[in-house]
Formats: C-alpha cells, sequence, structure tokens
C-alpha cells in the first residue's frame, strides 16, 4: 500500500486540510544523480584546511559557485541549493558564532531538497580541550539544523582525519546529489586518502557484485543500482525465489544463484562459484534478511535461531570463507544491511535487533581487517516502504513513516544508492562506518 497521506497532501484540496490542521506535508524528495539545481554557497569557517579540495569536487560538478571573497557564477537572485561549509579549522567555542554567521541569511532561502553539507575534523584528533569541544559541537549543531529544514532538504556532517582529506570527493558528490535523498543528519567519517580512477557514471565496470536476498524488495533495488553502475551483479536468493531470480539476473545481465545462506555448505559453495567463474569478488553485500518478531517472553527458541542465521552468523561465515580464500579484491567493498532496530532496539525485535546489532560489530572487526584500499561498512535503514512494512498494523507503520524529519518513509533505492556510493572504487576513505538511511528517525537519534 502506498503512502495515503503523501497522496493527500500532494493535492492542493488536501494540502490546504492538513495545513489548516496544523500537520506537516512531506515533501516530494529528489532523487537521481544529480544536485538541485541551483547555486552551490561555500565557504571556510576559520582556517579549513579543505579549500582545495571542496573547489575542486565542486568545480569538477560544474555548478554555479558562490564562495566569499570570489567572484560568483550563475544568476544573482537565484535561491542556493546547497550550502557547504569547511569548519575543521574551528579551534575553540568562541569559533562556533562562524557557523551563525555562515548559515544565518542563506537557510531561509534553501531551495526545495537543498543540501547542506558540514565537514569537520576528527573530534579524537584535537591538539586541546578547547578545540575537542568546537569540532564535537558540529554533531548538535548539524542534527539540529537538520530538523529545522523544510521542502526534503538535508544536512550532514563529514568528519575528515587528517591526511584523508583526499578521501572526501565521493561523499561529497553522494551527499549533494539525488541519491542521499533520505540520509539526512548523519556523521559520515573519512578516515584515510582514497584513488578513484573508475568512469564517474559507471564507477563498477568491470566489478563483480554479489548481493543476498536480490530477489525482491531492497536486495532487488541494491542488485539494480549496482548493475546500472556497470557491475556484473550475482542475485543470490532462497531456491523458492528461483523464478524471480533468474528473471531479475536475465534482465540485468548478472547471473543467479540460488543457496539458503544458512546451509552448512553455503559458505564453500559460494567461494567455489566466485572462484570458478568470476575469480575474485569487488562489492560483497549482506542484505537478506529475517524476522520473527515476539516479545522475548513468548518467542521460541527456534525464531531467536532463525532470525540469527540468516542475519548474523550467514554474513560472518560467507565473509570469512571468502577472506580465507582471497577473494575479496583489493579495492573489496563489504556493505552489511542493519537496521535502525539494531540501533535503537524495538519491542518485539530482541533477535531481530541483536542480530543487527552484530552485525554493525563484525562490519567493524573486518573494516581493520580486509587490508589494503578495502573497505567494510554498514547501512542502517529506518522505515523503507516494502513489502515488510506493509505487513505492519497500520498505525505502527503510520508511526514508522510519520517520526522522522522527512514525514515520509524511504524507498527501497534511497538504501540502494546508500550501499552504492560505499560499494564505488572511490569511497575507499569510508571505512568501519554505519551510515542509516532514516530520514533523520526520531528512534535512537
Ligand atoms: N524494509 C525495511 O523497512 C527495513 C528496515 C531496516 C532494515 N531492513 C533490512 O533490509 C534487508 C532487506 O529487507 P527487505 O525489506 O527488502 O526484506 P524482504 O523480506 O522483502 O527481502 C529479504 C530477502 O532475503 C531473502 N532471504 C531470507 N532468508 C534467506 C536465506 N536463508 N538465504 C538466502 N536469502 C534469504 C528472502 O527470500 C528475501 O528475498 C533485510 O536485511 C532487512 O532486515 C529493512
Amino acid at each position: 500500500m502506498g503512502d495515503w497521506y503523501q497522496q493527500l497532501t500532494s493535492h492542493p484540496l488536501g494540502r490546504q486540510a492538513t495545513s489548516l490542521l496544523g500537520l506537516p506535508g512531506p515533501a516530494q524528495l529528489r532523487r537521481g544523480d544529480d544536485p538541485p539545481p541551483g547555486p552551490v554557497l561555500a565557504g571556510d569557517a576559520g582556517k579549513g584546511r579543505l579549500g582545495a579540495h571542496l573547489r575542486r569536487v565542486l568545480g569538477d560538478l560544474h555548478l554555479p559557485l558562490r564562495w566569499p571573497g570570489d567572484e560568483a557564477t550563475g544568476a544573482a537572485e537565484d535561491d542556493n541549493a546547497c550550502l557547504v561549509l569547511d569548519a575543521t579549522g574551528l579551534a575553540e567555542p568562541a569559533d562556533l558564532l562562524s557557523l551563525h554567521t555562515f548559515f544565518h541569511e542563506p537557510v531561509r532561502r534553501l531551495a526545495p531538497s537543498g543540501r547542506v553539507v558540514v565537514f569537520g575534523g576528527v573530534p579524537a584528533e584535537a591538539s586541546s580541550p578547547a578545540e575537542r569541544a568546537a569540532q564535537h559541537a558540529l554533531t548538535g549543531f548539524v542534527r539540529s539544523l537538520a530538523k529545522e529544514l523544510r521542502g526534503g532538504a538535508t544536512a550532514n556532517l563529514v568528519q575528515v582525519a587528517r591526511d584523508a582529506e583526499g578521501g572526501l570527493d565521493s561523499t561529497l558528490r553522494f551527499l549533494l546529489s539525488g541519491r542521499s535523498a533520505f540520509v539526512d543528519a548523519q556523521t559520515i567519517p573519512i578516515t584515510r586518502s582514497a584513488t578513484d580512477a573508475s568512469d564517474r557514471s559507471r564507477p563498477q565496470a568491470d566489478r563483480v557484485a554479489l548481493v543476498t536476498g536480490a530477489a525482491r524488495g531492497i536486495g532487488a533495488a541494491i542488485a539494480r543500482t549496482l548493475a546500472a553502475d556497470g557491475a556484473h551483479v550475482v542475485l543470490l536468493d532462497l531456491p523458492a525465489q528461483g523464478d524471480r531470480l533468474t528473471e531479475s539476473a536475465n534482465r540485468l545481465g548478472g547471473s543467479a544463484m540460488q543457496l539458503d545462506i544458512t546451509d552448512a555448505a553455503a559458505p564453500t559453495r559460494l567461494a567455489d562459484r566466485i572462484a570458478e567463474r568470476h575469480g575474485r569478488l569487488d562489492v560483497l553485500v549482506h542484505n537478506a534478511g529475517s524476522t520473527r518478531d515476539k516479545t522475548i517472553a513468548g518467542m521460541d527458541a527456534a525464531a531467536w535461531e532463525t532470525v540469527m542465521a540468516v542475519n548474523l552468523s550467514a554474513p560472518l561465515r560467507l565473509t570469512e570463507a571468502l577472506l580465507d580464500r582471497e577473494l575479496l579484491s583489493p579495492t573489496g567493498r563489504i556493505v552489511a544491511v542493519s537496521s535502525l532496530s539494531g540501533i535503537a532496539g524495538n519491542r518485539g525485535q530482541t533477535n531481530y535487533a541483536a542480530s543487527k546489532a552484530g552485525l554493525i560489530g563484525l562490519v567493524d572487526a573486518l573494516a581493520g581487517q580486509v587490508g589494503g584500499e578495502a573497505t567494510a561498512n554498514a547501512v542502517a535503514p529506518g522505515f523503507i516502504e516494502t513489502d515488510m512494512t506493509a505487513a505492519m498494523p497500520f498505525a505502527l507503520r503510520e508511526l514508522g513513516r510519520r517520526l522522522n524529519s522527512l514525514n515520509q518513509g524511504g524507498q527501497p533505492v534511497d538504501v540502494a544508492e546508500t550501499v552504492a556510493w560505499l560499494a564505488e572504487p572511490g569511497s575507499g576513505g569510508v571505512n568501519g562506518a554505519v551510515v542509516r538511511v532514516c530520514g533523520q528517525s526520531l528512534l535512537g537519534a
């Protein structure tokens, strides 16, 4: 079932009725590769160290750029579409006033689906308590600003470690684009520089990707997105999903693999198949998931075991088998689909939340283990419009949809695009991160 409230508010009469009642109207989110049309206002809060890098990426995007002190390009009367601030130079609390100076006026006239991206340093790298306080202050600032923005606009913070300045390109491009439509109020760490020789329009060309649970929902969207990015995608799902899987694989020019990932032989079968047909794997997406919701008091052990086996033990065993046989390429990308439940907890989901929190621990360990320029990251979706959420009771579904800053559920493509950004060869700077795709859900915030 679609989002009836969004349909209602997209009609003039419905919009009038809901605004009379003081109810929020969910904005139509702008999706796709491009940033919102309009100028980028960029600036520096103090003596930041990212100026040259930001100018290079923004210059590559060919967007009209307004940088105080420079000659502006683009029409003077246009509303800004993106606000980008280098705040790595904030050295003490008094410097924080520059946030007010930069945002006070322009935030009032930000275009629909506008973008705010603030760059800070890593607080733990600060050289004084004053600098650490100022840098940490950015997290609260960006989270609050995200709640004040309207019209589908988002705000995110990127923390760039020292000497990792060369690793921010793919993340800035992602956050400015419509691919990040449902990623809001996140703090994204860039821990190292990255090399990127890939073709921007087909970043996964000549790469092999495996997506588990790819027959439907979020997994199918991830497979489509990676294929559109140029990857040969191996779509894996249960034998019961065989027909759907084959059809999708054929449509995407990929291949299908029918496998129950909880089978004792699954790791060996998967590693054999990758070794024999492809020789290596560039992108591994652990998406297959299962729920058996009951309070712990009412849950039988089988419900516990099933969820843990699919969501956590299988990703661990499959990854170990591929790493043991050195099948992950040096620019390999592991992305695990966790869940907001794994961060915030959820009544009736002790098994599911434990498995999804466990996945975050797994990614954390793998990030330190994969080596080379390989990475391991997690995405944590909030409320996404899929078969799984369509089956929820009405009141619960409505709560899930509305309790976020964008007042709507995300689409499978929003999770898929976030996975695809982390899977890009150019995203080697992001390692060990957990990125929520939740429109700044109030849960676990
Ligand atoms: N939909 C949401 O709102 C939401 C929110 C947070 C997290 N997630 C997570 O996103 C992922 C995808 O969710 P979805 O909503 O598309 O779910 P879904 O149930 O529609 O799809 C899951 C897929 O995994 C496959 N699968 C299950 N067990 C398997 C096994 N043993 N071996 C191989 N494949 C198996 C299923 O056949 C199915 O095709 C899951 O990990 C889920 O926990 C979803």
